[in-house]
């Protein structure tokens, strides 16, 4: 099991898929937002992968850490909206534990997970419950360290059960009213419709699974 290796390629494909992914579910991102936001959802997260399209080919040369450094700074620095922050700290974050390293185990890549979502909770202050993208990303990563390091399982099915549980979580935001962001403000409104950045996450989740060996 710990013969399990994620290289430098793996991400790279990862965030070019990100890339295609915030334009290609740019409208989807905006109406789900617009029902219970402000619209922009969809159009935060193009303009940060488009500066991040941008810059790719350059921060290919550095390191895991480098590159998930570079990205994260990219949606922080360009995104508006309160996903930036949010998802600049996720990606930053995450490349803390692969410091140094063209290549990252099994072991470290639950790490990387970890941190990315650890610090998406301390800036945005949610937990579960509050119809936010943590009630996606905190069980997703809870069920992939219960999968792979409590129940043994190989690394891209705990990682295919991770994403069952960010999907599954995303459609629980559906019946809940927001006590963070933005939607907070619609109360009961709120209720019956999924939360924008809940879906982002969990599509963010699926192209993590989708690219790995
Ligand atoms: N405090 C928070 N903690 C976690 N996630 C949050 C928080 N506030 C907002 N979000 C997430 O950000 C998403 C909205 O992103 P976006 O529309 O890009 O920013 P904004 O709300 O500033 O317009 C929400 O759907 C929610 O998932
Ligand atoms: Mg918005």
């Amino acid at each position: 099991m710990s013969e399990y290796i994620l290289n430098k390629d793996y991400f790279i494909n990862v965030i070019t898929d990100l890339i295609a992914l915030a334009e290609e579910k740019k409208e989807y991102f905006s109406e789900l937002d617009s029902a219970i936001g402000d619209g922009d959802h969809g159009m935060n997260m193009s303009i940060g992968f488009r500066e991040v399209n941008k810059n790719l080919e350059e921060w290919k040369a550095g390191d895991i850490n480098s590159l998930f450094k570079n990205v994260g700074t990219a949606l922080l620095d360009k995104v508006g909206g309160a996903s930036g922050p949010l998802y600049g700290g996720f990606f930053t974050k995450m490349g803390l534990p692969a410091k140094g390293k063209e290549a990252v185990t099994f072991d470290d890549f639950v790490e990387m997970m970890e941190a990315g979502v650890a610090i998406i909770e301390k800036r945005g202050k949610a937990v579960v419950g509050d119809k936010t993208m943590v009630d996606t990303l905190r069980p997703a990563v809870d069920a992939l360290k219960t999968a792979y390091t409590d129940e043994k399982m190989a690394p891209k099915e705990a990682m295919k059960k991770a994403l069952e549980v960010a999907e599954a979580g995303s459609d629980s935001t559906i019946p809940l009213v927001a006590k963070k962001g933005r939607a907070m403000r619609l109360g009961e409104r709120a209720i019956g419709h999924r939360d924008p950045g809940s879906a982002s996450s969990a599509a963010i989740m699926g192209i993590f699974y989708n690219n790995m060996p």
